[in-house]
């Protein structure tokens, strides 16, 4: 069954919902509690040339695939190099475990805008934010309805259609995010005893610039900007000829790093202020456990405002990357299978939950907690379902991908042949000599060295 594809409304409107896939949990949820866990400076300064090398060479080379083919993932290989299909696999297998564990974070996201409507009862005591939190992920059944009430916006959201619903809400959504990310950044980094979060944040140490650091900012990048799972091969299928391509890539680095740094610089000072830096350590739960606190020294009231604001906004940011995710699961299966997008949202609903729950429970299995009916060390281990999952996307899947787009791009379809696709209607891409070399050696070798230190150290 053919059904019609969309086209972006406005050019604005195509770069506000390539960043509203690319700003979302990645930039508030992962990113801080990364610079956090590997040393800080090291890691920021990293992690911006990998941004603006290697991020940046793979996100054009995915633009150009999708709107030369107007496909998705897998069906642009197939139709430029029926070989090349298996990158497009990759990608889509990514996407699936993300999305997976993306609905549960989500999930924990919705419970704290409730939390906040209902008047923020948190508890008292230094370790009252942290305790919430860590009894709320590791009751059993509570965080697994949030997670599928996620899940299921999601599906009846995409089961209405493409861009209409993503450009409208990230038209709203990326300035209300910037302002409110700029105050309650300022608020964290004007408190006493801030300036020891912020050394650490801003000093670069030659002990952290370590293998397993490098290795985490790359898989970071990768994963904030949406390169490297064939995401935005489908958004470039939406593209019009007169869309400057290059010009939106840098936009979005630019936009999603931004982002990213504003909610380090709202989290990190404030950790350093109340936990010290052991609290360092605290990795996914920084802005669930930081934040609060930022709000409540707000004066008169307001911090509660401040904070259900925060966490809806954080909300759309996370609705509208995991809505970019499903929105490609499903024009890849139905295109693929020639199936509607119905049939295929039905077909990946059972799986997706499976797993989503198991990252869900996974929470109690790795901190050693049973569930009333189910002893996990009995026999059934859970492993570390949660820590495989976000390592097997972001160390291996995507950057393999990135390395299937690189080498395919670089070598197979040729970079001129990008080139001249990015170069329409009067479009010039000035670093087009740069790109090409770096699309053929410099990303490539850098992602093969990283998959290189992920094997030889193990995923987990
Ligand atoms: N980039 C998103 C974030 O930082 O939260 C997550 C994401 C969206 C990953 C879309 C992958 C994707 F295809």
């Amino acid at each position: 069954m053919k059904e019609k594809r969309g086209q972006w409304n406005s050019r604005l409107g195509f770069i506000l919902a390539a960043a509203g896939s690319a700003v979302g949990l990645g930039n508030i949820w992962k990113f801080p509690g990364k610079v956090g866990a590997n040393g800080g400076g090291a890691f920021l300064l990293t992690y911006m040339i990998v941004v603006a090398i290697i991020g940046f060479t793979v996100m054009m080379a995915e633009f150009a695939i999708g709107r030369k083919t107007h496909k998705n993932a897998v069906g642009a290989f197939a139709m430029l190099n029926k070989k090349w299909k298996f990158a497009g696999v990759i990608g889509i297998v990514a996407l699936f475990i993300i999305l997976s564990y993306y609905a549960v974070v989500g999930g924990w996201v919705t419970k704290y805008v409730i939390t906040y409507l209902t008047g923020a009862q948190f508890g008292n005591g230094s370790n009252a934010y942290a305790t919430y939190f860590t009894n709320f992920i590791t009751s059993p059944v509570e965080p697994i309805l949030w997670d599928l009430l996620f899940l299921g916006v999601c599906i009846f959201i995409i089961s209405k259609g493409v861009s209409a619903g993503i450009e409208k809400v990230s038209k709203v959504l990326m300035p209300g995010l910037f302002v409110l990310l700029i105050g309650i950044a300022i608020r964290s980094v004007t408190f006493p005893g801030a300036d020891e979060g912020l050394r650490f944040m801003f000093t670069f140490r030659l002990e952290d610039l370590t293998s397993d650091m490098i290795v985490a900012a790359v898989g970071q990048a990768f994963f904030s900007l949406s390169v490297g799972m064939g995401i935005l091969i489908t958004y470039g299928s939406y593209l019009d000829k007169e869309t400057d391509m290059v010009n939106s890539a840098k936009w979005i680095c630019i936009l999603d790093t931004f982002v990213a740094i504003l909610a380090a610089l709202a989290i990190i000072p404030s950790v350093f202020v109340t936990v010290g830096p052991d609290g360092l350590g605290m990795g996914g739960g920084f802005a669930f456990v930081a934040l609060p606190h930022v709000f409540e020294t707000l004066p008169g009231g307001i911090g509660h405002i401040f904070g259900l604001i925060f966490f809806v906004l954080l909300l759309l940011a996370a609705l509208t990357s995991a809505l970019s995710i499903l929105e490609s699961l499903v024009a890849c299966v139905s295109e693929e299978f020639h199936i509607s997008r119905k049939k295929s949202m039905a077909i990946m609903v059972i799986p997706l939950t499976l797993l989503s729950c198991g990252y869900s429970l996974s929470q109690l299995s790795t901190r050693g907690i049973n569930l009333p009916w189910f002893d996990f060390s009995n026999g059934f281990q859970m492993l570390a379902m949660n820590a495989v999952m976000e390592k097997l996307t972001d160390n291996v899947l995507i950057p393999l991908g990135a390395l299937a787009f690189c080498i395919f791009v670089g070598w197979v379809w040729k970079p001129q042949n990008a080139i001249a696709e990015i170069e329409q209607e009067g479009v010039t891409f000035p670093l087009k000599k740069a790109w090409s070399f770096s699309i053929r050696y410099i990303a490539p070798i850098a992602i093969i060295v990283i998959l290189y230190f992920t094997v030889v150290k193990g995923i987990v």
